[in-house]
């Protein structure tokens, strides 16, 4: 089955960037939201990442211009009913997610596929819970979407046959390099940068090191674009905090449990570059460590 038309739930962080890459390669793209102004701000988002892609010369104004011409922003689900593939990235609530597939899938064909962009949710519960099983899959792409080369492929036991190939076609059309993996709580990146930045921290409590020496460590020393701090402060304390969670409840293995350091930090409203300071204090240019944290 090929893919021609796409619709995206959701147009907040990574929605806005997956509807940017899908329209900006020729796609047309339905986006939904929940309230025309969501709708309004993540235009307003997609847009100020073409304009700083034509300030530095990565994209023409006339590329910019077709881009924004693919997006179909609105709030009505029937907006979604000749799309082929639908990708959802809601907040990470399987509830909210279940009533969301329910409304859309109302409206669409029946051989449309189903995909969801959760970094920690079952695919196969979504999946069990629309009516169609067998053409549901996971795509999880990385922040910055537009800039992050990646997107996981998620397959259950449900998926049926061509619905797969037919997604990865798709990441490919859209610019990205696919790997296949199965649903198991994290994929592969997840499993393998949760327990990672999660130590981070607990190098921090333990006054192991400052914070600018922690991400210096892991980006000169080992060639990391940005060190683990710095980087969970751009996905989100709260982020990554919920993602530890499942898949400390999931594997029930200490690597996965969220130091209470970050506990803290997320009671506490820190939560990274969207709130203005995490690890770092973003009210300043460059941003400043937040020192005090480490040892408590
Ligand atoms: N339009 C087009 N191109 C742009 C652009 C724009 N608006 N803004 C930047 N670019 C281009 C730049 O021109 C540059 O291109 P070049 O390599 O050809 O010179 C490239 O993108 C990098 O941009 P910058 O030079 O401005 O920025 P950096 O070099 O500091 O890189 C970064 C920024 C790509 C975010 C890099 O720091 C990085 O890769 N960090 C790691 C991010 C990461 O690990 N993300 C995954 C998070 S985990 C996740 O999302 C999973 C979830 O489930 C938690």
């Amino acid at each position: 089955m090929e893919i021609k038309k796409v619709a995206v739930i959701g147009c907040g962080l990574m929605g806005s960037g997956i509807a940017q890459v899908s329209a900006q390669s020729g796609f047309p793209t339905v986006i939904l939201e929940a309230t025309p102004q969501l709708a309004d701000a993540g235009m307003k988002r997609i847009t100020k990442f073409l304009d700083g892609g034509v300030a530095k010369g990565k994209v023409t104004p006339a590329d910019r211009d077709a881009t924004l011409g693919r997006l179909h922003p609105g709030v009505d689900p029937a907006a979604a009913r000749d799309c082929d593939l639908v990708i959802e990235a809601v907040t990470e609530d399987l509830l909210v997610k279940r009533e969301l597939f329910a409304r859309v899938e109302a409206h669409l064909r029946s051989e449309a596929i189903l995909a969801s962009n959760t970094s920690s949710l079952s695919i196969t519960e979504m999946a069990a819970a629309t009516g169609r099983p067998d053409r549901f899959v996971g795509l999880h792409f990385f922040n910055p979407v537009p800039l992050m080369k990646l997107v996981e492929v998620v397959r259950t036991v449900t998926t049926g046959p061509g619905v797969e190939a037919a997604v990865t076609g798709f990441a490919r059309a859209i610019g990205k390099t696919p790997i296949r993996t199965t649903d198991r709580t994290g994929f592969i990146v997840n499993r393998l940068l949760v327990p990672y930045i999660l130590d981070a921290i607990r190098a921090v409590e333990e006054g192991v090191g400052s914070i600018t020496d922690i991400d210096n460590g892991m980006k000169l020393g080992c060639g990391h674009p940005m060190g683990p701090l710095t980087l969970n402060d751009l996905v989100g304390l709260d982020t990554t905090y919920f993602i530890a969670n499942i898949m400390f409840e999931e594997f029930r293995e200490k690597r996965f449990a969220a130091p209470s350091l970050m506990k803290r930090m997320v009671m506490a409203g820190f939560l990274g570059r969207k709130s203005g300071r995490g690890f770092y204090d973003y009210s300043v240019e460059p941003p400043r460590p937040n020192d005090f944290l480490v040892g408590r």
